[in-house]
């Protein structure tokens, strides 16, 4: 499989307290790959760090074996949940319409072709009945869904989200994962930040076990054990039985 995004020796720290070391990884070209780790493991100080929110201490993030820099527009991100403020007064088209942006630059008035790429995403997320609806007003899973709405509206070939399955309902959890087994037929590539270690094999083809430092990647068969989940859950942070 050809790599899509490189990381060489990422060392990230928080005033001084290091939260990633050593990081060196390859995510594959068009694979669904997870992030797995404890909490505190530094997965979303390692995806802020992909998309240029956080200055490393050093190393190197590549797109494509250029700077990342250059590759954010091919990017969609999808933050954690609580790191986003959704008392904004927006209705849900407005945020989606965001999407477009990134192609338009932001004082471009969005045109009736991106008000029919947003509908369309919102249809795609089965939430086009909701357009007009303020996002303060939604259910944590209609929100998710709003978010993706918006990454596809971005038309981004890279996907990145932060644990975009906490706390939606299962209905919202199954179509997510259904738009992604499809996204991937269409040749996206997806980093996703996922906390749930029971379903890694049925969501993801490529893993990487992360705990401030790498301690497994590789395609999910030959990585996903438990001698790798407990090196990440157990022996890291001290705790044995
Ligand atoms: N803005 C910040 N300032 C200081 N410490 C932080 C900040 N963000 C994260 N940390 C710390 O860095 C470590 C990794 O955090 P994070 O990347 O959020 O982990 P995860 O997403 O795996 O739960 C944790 O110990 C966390 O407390
Ligand atoms: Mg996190």
């Amino acid at each position: 499989m050809e790599t899509l995004i490189t990381i060489k020796d990422l060392n990230v720290a928080y005033q001084e307290k290091p939260a990633l070391w050593h990081v060196n990884m390859s995510i594959p070209a068009n694979s669904r790959t997870a992030i797995v780790g404890p909490n505190g493991a530094g997965k979303s100080t390692l995806i802020k760090s992909i998309m240029t929110l956080i200055k490393p201490i050093s190393g190197k993030i590549d797109i494509d074996g250029k700077d990342v820099r250059h590759a954010l527009k091919r990017i969609a991100y999808v933050p954690q949940k609580g790191e986003v403020n959704w008392d904004f007064p927006a209705t849900v088209l407005d945020v989606v319409l965001m999407g477009r942006y990134v192609h338009k630059g932001w004082f471009k008035r969005p045109n009736r072709q991106d008000s029919e790429i947003a509908l369309d995403a919102l249809k795609t997320m089965k939430m086009e009945a909701f357009r007009n609806r303020q996002i303060s007003e939604l259910s944590g899973g209609q929100r998710q869904r709003v978010f993706l709405a918006r990454a596809i509206a971005q038309n981004a070939e890279i996907y990145i989200m932060d644990e975009p399955l906490q706390g939606i309902d299962i209905t919202t959890e199954k179509l997510i994962i259904d738009v992604m087994k499809a996204l991937q037929q269409e040749g996206k590539t997806f980093v996703v930040v996922h906390h749930q270690l029971d379903t890694v094999e049925d969501y993801f083809d490529h893993a990487v076990i992360l705990n401030k430092t790498v301690i497994a990647q590789g395609p999910v068969e030959a990585i996903w054990n438990e001698s790798n989940i407990e090196k990440a859950y157990y022996e890291m942070s001290g705790h044995h039985d």
